[in-house]
Formats: structure tokens, C-alpha cells, sequence
């Protein structure tokens, strides 16, 4: 089919990366296929209350070195359920999905580009299912997204993670003190696990595998027994002790995002570790730090993949897939397939393993425990 307008919306948490997305698929759309691209500002909000611009070459030139998203985005503002608090304070919800629809139409778009991660895709495949052709694009540094081997976002989230780590060992060393490190990643352990794995650190803790203290506090001190006193820890938001719940900041109930806010764990184990060790314990949460910033040139180069095969999709016709990158190809998976479903690290993941055979203590006993440090 041809494509004479076609739209782009980011959704959800930004990351790096979305900028080079937008920009291939401005350009892809207009130098490959002669349309006009119309940039919906803010996510979902902008087909709600028809907040747009349109996109160019001229004004897309400078933007693949810039973090963030110039289109804006939001987590909150479900088209479907659209949350608000009423003048009592209270939440209530909306439904807006028929007038985002009747605005897609008013706009002409033959094709809505949805930048997003699980949330936003979820919602353009609801909108798929109402008639509005619509084609995913997956971001988000979590890399917790299904069909995908990989996310733009995410190697850059794991390289600021890293950075720090690297800054942590120093300090630590000089102060002979325990850093422990929290990074995103909600209920999945990617950016820890690969994060722990480049910056050297000694105890990595994820949401696949509960932690137990003693195995933590064991670690640390048989490094102090083989003479290195200091220790570096990375903790994923979600990770959880065995036995307990994942640490929230704020639940989900009083949340417009409709999901409740992960954090708190760093700090919790700090504490938990000054209770049983002589070494003085100090947290550094890295919060949204992964989230901003310079895109590593992985990220730029897949978000342009995906970007000029998403465009290539639409000119298809093949509505209501993903783009999504398996192996070293860009390949076209159903919105459909993904379902909500969350792709945490697998138990036997070669990542857990390569942490695990050179020493790094994931706050488990393992079966063949060597006295590494
Ligand atoms: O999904 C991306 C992410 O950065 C998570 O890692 C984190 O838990 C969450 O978003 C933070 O969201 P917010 O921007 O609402 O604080």
C-alpha cells in the first residue's frame, strides 16, 4: 500500500535511543515513500487531546545524539482508563479510547508508529483491535520485553550502571567500606546481572532469585578473610529476599501509572548488612540516571533498525506486529504474542552462569560452591 501520512508516538518511561527512532522513521517515511509524518506529542495523551506537530527531515537532523524524546512521553494516560484525581482527591477513571480514535482518523494517518514498552504496546494493540492500523516499536532499558533479544535503552541503562560501578570499586577500596548499588529493571535482573558482570561487582541480587542474607554476608566475609575488606554490591529494584515481597515506594493503588513504584531495596540491605558486619555499608541509587542522556551507538543503531522496518511493515500492510530484533535480524512478531507477559532472566541463563563460575555471589548457595572471591 502507499503511505501518504503516517503518525509516531513514544508511550511510557523514556530511554535512549527513541530520538534515533523518530528519526529514521521521519526519514524512512518521507525519502523512502514521499509521506507526511505527524508526531503525536506525549504518548496516548496527545491522540486523546490532539496534541501534534508534523515531523520533518530538516527538523529531525540533530536529534540521534539526544536522550530523552523530543515528541515527550508519559507512563500515566491509559486512553482506555484514563486516571485522574477528582477535586476530593480521589482517583477516578475515564474512558477516551473512541475519541483517540475518532482523532487518529480526523489526522488522516494511514499507519501509528507505538514507541513504547509492555504498557504502550499493549495499548496499541488494543487499538489495533478497534480498526487503527498500528505498527510496535519495543523500548525500554528494563529489556523485559517478549520476542525481542533486545531493547534499545537498555545498553545504554547497563553502561551508566557500569560507569558507576566502576566509580564504586575505587571508593570502596580507598574506604575499605561495602557499596551497595540499586539499578532499575522492575521485576526482571538484566541491567544488574550485565551491569555486575562488566563492573566487577561481588554480589549481584535480582527478582529471579530471592536472596538469602546469609549467603550475602558470607561473601563478604570470606573476602575479608582473603584480605580484600571491601565489597561491591548491585541490587536490582525488584529483588526480594526469600520469603518476602518486592520493596515499593508507593503502591499502585495511589498511582495514576496504575502500577506501584519499585525502590527502597538498596537501602534496605545496606542496613540489613551494617546489623552483622563490622565494615561500614553505604547505598548509591542510580535511579533514572539510566534513563537520560548520550544513546551508546548500539542503542542508535537499533532504534534506526527498527525504525526503517517499521515503516517498511506499515508500506506492507502488516498491522498489528512488532518490529523486533531475533538474533542479528530484524523480524516482525504479533502484538498479539505478547500478551502482558513480562520476559524475566531464565533460571538456567548463561548470564547467571558465566556470574556464578567466576565467583560473583547471586545470594544462593550453589551446589558446586568453590571459596572464590
Ligand atoms: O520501565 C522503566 C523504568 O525505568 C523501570 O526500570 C522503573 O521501575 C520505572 O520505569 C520508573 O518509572 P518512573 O519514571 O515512573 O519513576
Amino acid at each position: 500500500m502507499s503511505l501518504k501520512r503516517v503518525g509516531i508516538l513514544t508511550g511510557g518511561g523514556d530511554c535512549s535511543g527513541l530520538n534515533a527512532v523518530i528519526r529514521a522513521v521521519t526519514r524512512s517515511a518521507i525519502i523512502s515513500y514521499g509521506a507526511e509524518v505527524i508526531g503525536i506529542e506525549e504518548g496516548f495523551e496527545g491522540l486523546i487531546f490532539d496534541r501534534h506537530r508534523e515531523l520533518t527531515v530538516t527538523g529531525t537532523r540533530d536529534i540521534l545524539p539526544l536522550g530523552g524524546t523530543i515528541l515527550g512521553t508519559t507512563n500515566k494516560g491509559d486512553p482506555f482508563e484514563y486516571r485522574q484525581f477528582n477535586k476530593d482527591g480521589h482517583l477516578t477513571t475515564q474512558d477516551y479510547s473512541q475519541q483517540s480514535i475518532e482523532n487518529f482518523r480526523r489526522l488522516g494517518l494511514d499507519c501509528l508508529f507505538v514507541v513504547g514498552g509492555d504498557g504502550t504496546l499493549q495499548l496499541g494493540y488494543k487499538f489495533f483491535e478497534r480498526g487503527v492500523p498500528v505498527i510496535g516499536i519495543p523500548k525500554t532499558i528494563d529489556n523485559d520485553l517478549m520476542g525481542t533479544d533486545y531493547t534499545f535503552g537498555y545498553q545504554t541503562a547497563v553502561q551508566v550502571a557500569c560507569d558507576a560501578l566502576d566509580r564504586l570499586q575505587t571508593t570502596g577500596e580507598s574506604h575499605q567500606r561495602v557499596m551497595v548499588l540499586e539499578v532499575m529493571g522492575r521485576d526482571t535482573g538484566w541491567i544488574a546481572l550485565e551491569a555486575g558482570i562488566s563492573g566487577g561487582a561481588h554480589v549481584i541480587l535480582i527478582p529471579e532469585i530471592p536472596y538469602d542474607l546469609e549467603q550475602v554476608l558470607e561473601k563478604i566475609r570470606l573476602r575479608q578473610e582473603g584480605g580484600s575488606p571491601f565489597s561491591v554490591i548491585v541490587v536490582a529494584e525488584g529483588a526480594k529476599e526469600t520469603g518476602k515481597e518486592a520493596i515499593t515506594s508507593e503502591a499502585a493503588s495511589t498511582r495514576l501509572q496504575g502500577v506501584a513504584q519499585l525502590g527502597g531495596v538498596g537501602n534496605y540491605i545496606a542496613k540489613q548488612l551494617s546489623d552483622h558486619i563490622d565494615l561500614e555499608v553505604r547505598c548509591t541509587v542510580l535511579g533514572h540516571t539510566q534513563r537520560g542522556g548520550t544513546p551508546l551507538s548500539f542503542d542508535r543503531v537499533l532504534g534506526t533498525r527498527l525504525g526503517i522496518h517499521a515503516v517498511e511493515a506499515a508500506a506492507e500492510g502488516k498491522f498489528g506486529n512488532m518490529v523486533a530484533l531475533q538474533a542479528r535480524d530484524i523480524v516482525l512478531v504479533p502484538l498479539e504474542s505478547l500478551a502482558g507477559l513480562v520476559r524475566q532472566v531464565p533460571p538456567d541463563s548463561q548470564l547467571i552462569h558465566t556470574a556464578e563460575s567466576i565467583g560473583i555471589s547471586l545470594g544462593r548457595r550453589r551446589a558446586a560452591d568453590g571459596k572464590g572471591q
